[in-house]
């Protein structure tokens, strides 16, 4: 397996901006919601970073839940709309301030199919907190309430993102160069 120095092209947001901004982005839900609480969902598994840092910058009332879905689309990118969970959530959210939080927005499918799945459940309130924003690539059109960084159409990882499941665990985001990347050959 490759070390990420042996890929990376470069470092687009080094851990500091990062945590700068995430420390913004929760003292604007806080702000939002003063005196009401919030919910905080986790898509899993690329939000996991991304929520244990921002639920820490939130001031307010918060609890967390976790759910995953699937893709059918084949490869990096998921490419058509067809979304099925694959773990829910084990709580009501009726009438709650519901915050989805995503890794990156791509051609939004993902989070459009998962906002759809979660308003008939009606939430008092259901907004869109995404780290990440490749916002050129967009196929649907999706209410992003906080928005990180919106970044260029280039592949990134580190900070909660994978490439074939790995390098989620760095603290900064990277940007790959797909020539010098190998794909592990699973036999
Ligand atoms: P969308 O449905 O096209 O918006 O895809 C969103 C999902 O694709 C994200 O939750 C990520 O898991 C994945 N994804 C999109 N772009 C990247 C990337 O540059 N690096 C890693 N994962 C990505
Ligand atoms: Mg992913």
């Amino acid at each position: 397996m490759q070390k990420y120095e042996e890929f990376i092209s470069e470092i687009l947001i080094p851990q500091e901006r990062l945590q700068q901004r995430i420390k913004e982005l929760g003292e604007e839900i806080s702000r939002d919601f003063a005196n009401e609480s919030v919910l905080l969902i986790c898509i899993l598994r690329g939000g996991v970073m991304f929520l244990t840092d921002l639920m820490r910058q939130i001031s307010i009332p918060t609890a967390i839940e976790f759910m995953a879905v699937s893709s059918y689309g084949v490869g990096r990118r998921s490419t058509s709309g067809d979304v099925r969970i694959t773990l829910d959530l084990n709580t009501s959210i009726e009438d709650r301030n519901v915050i989805l939080v995503e890794d990156i927005i791509d051609s939004g499918h993902t989070i459009h199919s998962v906002l759809e799945m979660l308003s008939v459940r009606r939430p008092k309130t259901l907004s869109i907190c995404a780290l990440l924003d490749k916002a050129e690539r967009r196929e649907v059109d999706v209410p992003v309430r906080y928005c990180g960084f919106t970044i260029p159409n280039k592949f990134v990882f580190g900070y909660g993102l994978d490439i074939d499941d790995y390098y989620r665990n760095l603290p900064f985001i990277g940007v790959v160069d797909l020539d010098k990347y190998q794909p592990e050959v699973k036999s």
